[in-house]
């Protein structure tokens, strides 16, 4: 008895039924309800992709003005939430204050949530989309020590989130169209990105009925790691500890060493295995903000580019088909920007949100969802008796 397929890592396990995002891994190809990455990142804005992934259909211009005037309603947090930042201190991670602040979101929005109605469900989507990048500039605001930003309903989403992580209460803010549609292009890039650690984790969260509140903050836990959303952080410190291209081969020597855990941040990827469609397009997005920065020549940017050719004529990295994933770049971009790299995984959490939402609305409104409860091959000890006066 107790025989099940033994599948660690769910390499071969569909763990669901789901129509929103379809990636072809060998053939690097990536599509949002059917639509190309390299389409919807050159052609729509980011609220217009979270309306494709939410409701299965671009929208026409009314549908967005609609959408995003629900949106900007919501961008302001309960001015309770902000006591929650005070408990914190100002050097700790801002991805563990994202699990505890989004977490607590889940308290404030409880009694009126009917995850069976799909307008309650709705509204929950709008709220998270709305609340999460007042959030993430919180983070940074208060680890900086400086005054909190209320958002501004006149500016776009990411042109909002700009200024309230990198403006201040005393000077006005200017944006700058190329490094918005950059950021905004990363939003687009990460926004979904079918069954990954973090999504799985929602949907099995939610999967008991749990609030969806506290389902994304399960995502946001799990997304905080190096393997996962923590990579972009981990590829800047990689960058800054590397230093000079001339050490450049003593980490390729370290990622090929089997005794030495080191791994080169921001390459290979579960699926991809020829090329990540997303990062050609970060990649693009890259050398624009350099562009426009002046920053061509910016030593960490140059070192980026030498480790990414040296790593693609090297043996090891061509046949276990490692390439250089989206967060290779991401984070040099993120860097550019001027956001420091402790803020770029909850970064990639705004993004990933309207994925994570999307998945959870798909889940709970599809009949055949059970409670996830995948079962074990059983390795302990067989049955035994305690031994007679044990422990006393
Ligand atoms: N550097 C050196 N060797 C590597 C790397 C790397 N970055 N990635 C994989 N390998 C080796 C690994 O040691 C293994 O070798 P062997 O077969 O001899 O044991 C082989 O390649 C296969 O690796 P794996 O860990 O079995 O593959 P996986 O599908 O479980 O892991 C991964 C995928 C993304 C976790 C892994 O490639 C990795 O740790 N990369 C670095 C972290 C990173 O950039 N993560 C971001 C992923 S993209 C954004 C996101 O989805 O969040």
């Amino acid at each position: 008895a107790g025989m099940f397929t033994y599948d660690p890592g769910f390499t071969s396990t569909a763990s669901c039924r789901s129509s929103i995002t379809y990636i072809d891994g060998e053939a690097g190809i990536l599509l949002y309800r059917g639509y190309p990455i390299e389409q919807l990142a050159m052609q729509c804005s980011f609220l217009e992709v979270c309306y494709l992934l939410l409701r299965g259909e671009l929208p026409n211009f009314d549908q967005l003005k609609e959408f995003e005037r629900n949106i900007t309603m919501h961008t302001m947090v309960h001015d309770q939430l902000t006591n929650f930042f005070k408990g914190f201190r100002r050097d700790a991670h801002p991805m563990a204050i994202m699990v505890g602040v989004v977490g607590a979101l889940s308290a404030f929005y409880h009694d009126a949530l009917d995850i069976r109605s799909k307008c309650d469900r709705e509204m929950s989507a709008i709220r998270l989309l709305a609340k999460v990048p007042t959030i993430v500039a919180m983070c940074h605001k208060y680890s900086a020590g400086s005054p909190f930003m209320y958002p501004q309903n006149k500016l776009s989403y990411v042109e909002n989130f700009m200024r309230m992580m990198l403006a201040t209460p005393c000077e006005e803010y200017e944006p700058n169209p190329v490094l918005v549609r950059a950021l905004d292009r990363i939003l687009i890039l990460h926004a979904d990105h079918e069954q990954n650690a973090s999504t799985s984790t929602v949907r099995l969260a939610g999967s008991s009925g749990a609030n969806p509140f506290a389902c994304i903050t399960a995502g946001i836990a799990c997304l905080w790691g190096a393997a996962h959303g923590g990579a972009n952080e981990a590829v800047l410190h990689m960058l800054e500890e590397i230093g000079d291209t001339s050490r450049i081969g003593i980490y390729i020597n370290k990622a090929k060493d089997k005794d030495d855990p080191f791994r080169l941040m921001g390459f290979g990827h579960r699926v991809y295995k020829n090329h990540d469609p997303r990062a050609k397009l970060m990649r693009e997005t890259c050398y624009e903000v350099l562009g426009e920065l002046g920053l061509q020549d910016d030593p960490l940017f140059k070192l980026a580019l030498e480790l990414e050719r040296i790593a693609l004529e090297d043996e090891y990295f061509i046949e276990k088909k490692l390439y250089p994933n989206v967060d290779f770049y991401s984070g040099i971009v993120l860097h550019a920007l001027g956001i420091p790299s402790k803020m770029f995984t909850a970064i990639f959490a705004m993004g990933r949100t309207v994925g994570w939402i999307s998945h959870w609305d798909e889940m709970i409104a599809d009949p055949e969802q059970k409670i996830g409860r995948p079962r074990q091959l059983y390795t302990g000890a067989t049955r035994r008796d305690v031994p007679a006066r044990h422990g006393r």
